[in-house]
């Protein structure tokens, strides 16, 4: 949850420590620091909120040394304030921490009771003491770490620092990502290669229980078991123009509006354009005429994600489909056979709950499947078959891009284990495969109504509760588009069946509600429409998402109306997203709120 650097250089590295933060900062954002070695002292600027506060601190105070570590934080243990930020210090280390230390109350009780003295409210803290206590017993940096990790229950990747040590930087990893980068006469530490991406595309991803001794001329690797170990050596794609907002505003704006592009190229690796079907560039791990069930695990948007694939798998493949939140399935220990296969969904590869879940199926003999957008992600290595999305790399927290490519991912894997188990005709295949090629251009003519969309904005950004409604596919929809509402905009927002209206959420209805319809003309908009009367009987003001005809058929008296482009319905959910993001975007902008950096939130969730 929140990001680590480290680097040892042949030059002040406070400033590149700086830019790597800022690569990281989607990772969490409620503080930040950094540690250089002075003169063979460790020094250190700290700041409360936001990267900049550092970096405004650092031009007042500049920190000179060659080596040092930095931490862009997301609070779990303490609040986030300066003394509460990394790194954290003992007489003769600096820490950086990514994770979580689960049994830092019982270290920190027995090294109180040997006469540390802890100064802030973090798990952390406990680390840097720990080492210390080694080290006051004699041993080397290196020995007092190999000592102290074994000590350590929970999720954490590590950098350390030490007093009178310039060409020494530590590293560990156990359950939280962590890459060291290769350069010429410095090496590099860091929670992911796209922080690295200024400095180096040489990096090795260190793996669980691992640990790595870094100095100006190389890096030695060591497993749990502390033998000295090989790690591949990669060259990554992370390439630093990547996280350009180009001529938009926000991340958002600029992720909105490549949908496109990144939803086309991602369909252009799994279907075969000329011969209308689809071709998976992996082999499926499973016979899918055997398969008997599916289960779909995720979190938030992707999770959303899953919950709209749900209705495809069930449709075109005929196969039962069990879908739950991560942090619900990992705990209540279902029972899975190996006749079925469990997918995984997730942008960063990373959330701690996904891969959770993804080693308890595995555990329990099923084949697995990834999809991912971070090819080189913990989720993506561990999961038996990758299927990549190609959003690129996704900054702004709230996630558009990453979503709509997995629903196309999602959707031509449900045609191809329809296809594989007898249950879609060529035809039917030929016609769901032509649909897909046109959700690209269908998205880009979405994206052409944002005027539209900024009106209906600003009478939103008014709004104190919002309703969201759907159908089907767009029920889970309606849940994404009430979510993003929710965490960029801080609106209350629900998303509902809409025809579980009337089982209770009716009662809200008044004129202060604005209530959005997601209906694509589809199988169910009959049925949507007499819901839309329900609220409209009411007083209630709705807003409908809706192509022309569908809204002139529904002859309602609506507040608004965010025009669609007419389309076939069966992947309206992927078309239909982008008017439900913009909807968001706009009203977080129009409200002033931080779009990008939203409050609380952080990017990847490697804790639980
Ligand atoms: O990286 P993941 O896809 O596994 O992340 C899952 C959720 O944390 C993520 O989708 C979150 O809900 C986003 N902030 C939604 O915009």
């Amino acid at each position: 949850m929140c990001g680590i650097v480290g680097i040892i250089g042949r030059e002040p590295v406070a400033a590149r420590l700086v830019e790597a933060l800022k690569r990281l900062e989607y990772r969490g954002y409620d503080s930040a620091g950094i540690a250089t070695l002075e003169g063979g002292h460790l020094e250190r600027r700290r700041a409360e909120g936001k990267l900049r506060n550092l970096a405004a601190r650092l031009e007042r105070e500049p920190l000179l040394g060659h080596v040092g570590i930095g931490h862009t934080r997301w609070a779990t243990h303490g609040k986030p304030t300066e003394n509460n930020a990394h790194p954290h210090s003992s007489v003769r280390l600096s820490v950086v921490h990514n994770g979580i230390i689960e049994n830092f109350r019982e270290l920190r009780e027995e090294l109180t009771a040997r006469g540390h003295v802890f100064v802030s409210e973090t798990d952390t803290e406990v680390v840097a003491h720990l080492v210390t206590d080694e080290m006051n017993a004699g041993k080397s940096p290196r020995d007092a770490v190999a000592a102290a990790l074994p000590r350590l229950r929970g999720a954490f990747a590590l950098g350390f620092v030490f007093e009178g040590e310039p060409d020494l930087l530590i590293a560990a990893r156990q359950g939280a990502p962590l890459a060291v980068g290769y350069g010429e006469g410095e090496m590099f530490l860091g929670s992911d290669a796209l922080a690295l991406a200024p400095f180096t595309d040489s990096i090795t991803y260190l793996e669980d229980g691992d640990w790595a001794v870094l100095t100006r001329d190389g890096v030695e690797f060591f497993d749990a078991l502390n033998a000295p170990v090989m790690r591949a050596r990669i060259r990554t794609q992370a390439s630093a123009f990547l996280i350009d907002k180009g001529n938009h505003r926000h991340f958002m704006a600029k992720e909105i509006h490549e949908q496109p592009e990144v939803v086309g190229r991602t369909l252009a690796h799994y279907l075969d354009m000329s011969n209308g079907c689809v071709r998976l560039p992996f082999e499926l791990p499973f016979d899918a005429a055997k398969l008997t069930r599916l289960t779909i695990v995720a979190c938030g948007t992707a999770y959303y994600a899953g919950l709209v694939a749900k209705y495809w798998f069930e449709r075109f493949a005929r196969i039962p489909v069990e879908i739950d939140v991560a942090s619900e399935f990992r705990y209540r220990e279902p029972p899975l056979d190996a006749s079925g296969l469990t997918i995984v969904v997730s942008q960063s590869g990373e959330t701690a709950d996904t891969l959770a879940c993804l080693r308890y199926a595995k555990e329990q003999g099923q084949k697995t499947l990834a999809v991912v957008n971070v090819p080189t992600s913990t989720i993506a290595r561990e999961a038996d078959t990758m299927a990549l999305t190609l959003a690129g790399p996704e900054i702004g927290v709230a996630s558009t891009k990453a979503f709509t490519c997995q629903l196309s991912v999602l959707a031509c894997l449900a045609i191809a284990i329809g296809h594989a188990r007898g249950t879609l005709s060529l035809e039917r295949e030929g016609e769901l495969v032509s649909q897909l090629i046109a959700v690209p251009g269908l998205m880009a003519e979405a994206i052409k109504r944002e005027p539209r969309i900024e009106q209906i904005a600003t009478v939103l950004s008014k709004a104190k509760d919002v309703l969201y409604l759907g159908r089907g596919a767009s029920f889970p929809l309606a849940m994404e588009g009430a979510l993003k509402l929710k965490e960029i905009s801080y609106i209350h927002a629900e998303g509902y069946a809409a025809g579980e209206l009337k089982h209770g959420p009716i009662a809200l209805i008044d004129e202060n509600m604005p209530v959005i319809v997601i209906a694509p003309h589809d199988a169910v908009y009959e049925k949507t429409v007499s819901n839309m009367q329900e609220v409209a009987a009411r007083g209630g003001r709705i807003i409908l998402i809706a192509d022309k005809r569908a809204a002139d058929e529904a002859a309602i008296d609506f507040e608004a109306i965010a025009p669609m482009p007419e389309m076939e319905p069966d992947f309206a959910p992927i078309v239909y997203a982008v008017p439900a993001q913009m909807l968001a975007y706009h009203t977080a902008v129009v409200m002033g709120k931080d779009v990008d950096q939203p409050r609380n939130l952080a990017k990847s969730v490697t804790v639980e």
